[in-house]
């Protein structure tokens, strides 16, 4: 596959935000596109993301000289020549923004000239003999907190988790979004507020009585629905956002990893349908994390921030049993080719699999191409609104 060209434009993410899009054009003219989403409540260990003044220079000074008019066979073929041209631990000099927008548009392109779907070309190139196709579950963020918005609540996300079972992705989207609404008019009865503000990722932002509220709301209206059979529940706790120096701002308390941990397991006693927590500690406190995973082992664990879809770290912190779940973002790490193998990692080691949306999100609909291409447990995909809808359709295409 050769390249004609490659270009960045700038455009704005559901915050508002500017990020990039890369356009690679390949032999025949044709162009293919990829959107890059960005992060609020990033783990320290991320790629670098440029902007789009820095990312245009790099590209036209280094990247475009050596990329184009070169033929790369595969996507791992032209993601380690990207790797070795940055040479850096973090991705700084070409950007892990600029270096994934270039992997995914060239990956459209060789679907385009296999005559192939983009999941199909990643299925083939990175799990080759894998045939099974489970659906994966949808997190769907309902509640915002954290630094998604300005609310009281220190955990950041409060999900549903909807399990299409043997049924259609499109009849349980449906069953997802009347929840949704039937849960803003039970929130805005209850607070007998006018109108709810939304969060960063399409979730309703107000102050609750404490932490646990949105928790027992969310359950006893999915036991009134009478929907236990397909709906739990999940957090993203994302922890290191109120860690600091060895101790938690919880509820306006400073506590220990200890204490906190305790908060949790008295969650998972409350809540039946809670079955699925990330980041619950902070991305260093290793302790917390292992503590946490041995004792309780009904739910998920599911690291973030401290994982930062590095294949080296998933593997390192699933044998270390910190983790017994991961989330994927390919832009953590920048390509392609390293996000497919952190999923390689994470399902050899036995942990579940989340793709996720970031909270500044695109049109992209590259996520659900790789869930279908790796086979994972979940998709993790924000609430059943605006810009996020685009996702949801995606997987109503490829999957029912
Ligand atoms: P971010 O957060 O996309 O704002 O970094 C999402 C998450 O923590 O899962
Ligand atoms: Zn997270």
């Amino acid at each position: 596959m050769i390249l004609e060209n490659i270009i960045v434009h700038k455009i704005l993410d559901s915050r508002g935000e500017p990020t990039i899009e890369v356009e690679v054009v390949d032999e025949n003219l044709n162009s293919f596109f990829a959107q890059i989403p960005s992060g609020k409540s990033t783990g320290k260990k991320e790629a670098v993301v440029l902007s789009f003044e820095e990312a245009e220079n790099v590209l036209n000074t280094l990247v475009k000289k050596e990329i184009i008019h070169k033929n790369f066979s595969s996507i791992k073929d032209i993601d380690s020549f990207l790797i070795s041209l940055d040479g850096t631990e973090d991705k700084k000099k070409v950007g892990g923004n600029l270096m994934l927008g270039i992997s995914i548009a060239f990956a459209r392109a060789l679907a385009a000239k296999e005559n192939k779907e983009l999941w199909q070309v990643l299925k083939q190139e990175f799990w080759g003999g894998l045939i099974s196709n489970k659906k994966p579950l949808i997190f769907s963020n309902l509640i915002n907190g954290g630094a998604h918005t300005d609310n009281n609540l220190d955990i950041q996300e409060y999900m549903v988790v909807v399990d299409p079972k043997d049924g259609t992705y499109i009849d349980c989207i449906k069953v997802l979004t009347d929840f949704y609404k039937k849960l803003g008019d039970l929130l805005l009865e209850k607070y007998k507020l006018q109108e709810l503000k939304i969060g960063d990722e399409g979730g309703y932002s107000l102050d609750f009585q404490n932490n646990f509220e949105p928790i027992k709301i969310m359950e006893d209206m999915i036991n009134s629905e009478d929907l236990a059979d397909s709906f739990s529940l999940a957090l993203d706790v994302a922890a290191s956002n109120f860690y600091k120096e060895g101790k938690y701002n919880f509820e306006n308390n400073l506590i220990s990893s200890e204490a906190l941990k305790q908060e949790f397991l008295n969650y998972l006693i409350e809540s039946k349908l809670l079955m699925s927590i990330e980041d619950p500690f902070d991305e260093v406190d290793f302790d917390g994390f292992k503590m946490f995973n041995s004792e309780f082992s009904r739910a998920w664990v599911i690291g973030d921030d401290i994982t930062v879809t590095n294949p080296q770290l998933v593997e390192k912190f699933a044998r270390e049993k910190l983790i017994n779940g991961v989330i994927i973002k390919p832009n953590q790490i920048g390509t392609v080719f390293e996000t497919c193998q952190t999923i390689r990692a994470a399902q050899e080691n036995g942990l579940k699999t989340i793709v996720s949306h970031r909270s500044g999100e695109t049109k992209d609909v590259f996520i659900i191409h790789l869930a279908k291409a790796a086979n994972v447990d979940a998709v993790k995909i924000g609430a059943p609104v605006k810009e996020r809808l685009i996702k949801f359709d995606e997987l109503i295409r490829l999957y029912d």
